[in-house]
């Protein structure tokens, strides 16, 4: 299968099942209807299509991966509902629509955030027939979204708008903010396969480190030379925030030669997989040359 058409079929198949799982009606409907509005947004789905990629590559099948898949994509949007709250960045548009803070109002993204959060950890591990794997299911995510990891970053990029950073700080402010999420996402694959090989797990933590980076990277330079129609976010929101970002540190050229080169890192550390990793190499393609 063609990358489009690998992402396509794990995107219906996260979709699906997270239709399935999120209650629709509760005493107040309209909570779920906030979480539902930030999940089925038309996300590019690229964290659970990682699980399901590495769960498939170690000889997992899908439905090993599907409860972790669904969790960590609850947990990304959780993320992007309150990245656009006004005390953040303060965004009226996301994955082509208005944000959930617009849709609904501010306590309710607020809320369905928190209860999305939340979800994603009680549906990890709702079944319950294997407790080992779990608690290394709930290691991997709360590290990766807490404050060692996505919240941390997104706490030292709201510290520094407006500040010149050194090239270390941006690096790890990125590699918190978006790498730690997207590195979880293969640890969990590699968890849902039931592979436990400290190698495997070495290897494929160099390409998460090389495709968290540049996801982030990409992130910056499409903010710049994206279009808001094609991006679903408002283009030009980091520059008029002042944001800390590697186009505004590095310039343009240097941004672009440093995706190149995690580029390169990321396929590099596949090579011991062989034709096994094809599926992830694309994945690593797609992150560097998407439009949206
Ligand atoms: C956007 O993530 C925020 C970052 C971490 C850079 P995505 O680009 O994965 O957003 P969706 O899920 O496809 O909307
Ligand atoms: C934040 O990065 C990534 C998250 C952890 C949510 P950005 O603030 O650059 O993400 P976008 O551009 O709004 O999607
Ligand atoms: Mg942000
Ligand atoms: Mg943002
Ligand atoms: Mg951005």
């Amino acid at each position: 299968m063609a990358i489009k058409e690998t992402l396509q079929h794990y995107q219906q198949r996260v979709d699906q099942y997270l239709d399935t799982v999120i209650l629709r009606e509760s005493l107040e409907p309209r909570l779920q209807e906030a979480m539902r509005y930030a999940l089925f947004n038309g996300g590019k789905r690229v964290r659970p299509v990682l699980v399901y990629m590495v769960n498939q590559m170690l000889g997992g099948q899908p439905d090993q991966a599907d409860a972790p898949a669904a969790a960590i994509e609850c947990v990304h949007s959780y993320s992007l509902v309150h990245d656009d709250l006004p005390a953040m960045d303060d965004d009226d548009l996301r994955r082509g629509k208005p944000t959930c803070h617009i849709a609904f109002d501010e306590a309710t993204a607020i809320l369905a955030g928190d209860a999305l959060q939340c979800f994603a950890f009680e549906h990890l591990v709702a079944d319950d027939s294997d407790p080992a794997r779990n608690l290394a299911l709930i290691r991997v995510l709360s590290k990766a979204s807490g404050d060692s990891g996505m919240v941390l970053g997104q706490a030292f990029d709201l510290s520094h708008v407006g500040k010149q950073l050194t090239l270390e700080q941006l690096e790890a402010m990125h590699q918190h903010k978006t790498g730690a999420l997207l590195n979880a996402a293969i640890d969990l694959g590699i968890i849902a396969s039931g592979c436990n090989d400290a190698d495997t797990f070495a290897k494929l933590r160099q390409y998460g480190n090389a495709i968290g980076l540049a996801f982030q990277v990409k992130d910056d330079i499409l903010d710049i030379e994206g279009d808001t129609e094609t991006i679903g976010k408002p283009q030009g929101s980091d520059q008029e925030q002042d944001k800390p970002t590697y186009p505004a540190l590095l310039g343009m050229e240097g941004a672009k030669e440093k995706l190149n080169l995690l580029h390169r890192e990321a396929v590099t550390a596949l090579e011991s997989f062989g034709d096994a990793a094809q599926p992830l190499k694309e994945l690593a393609d797609f992150i560097v040359h998407r439009d949206h």
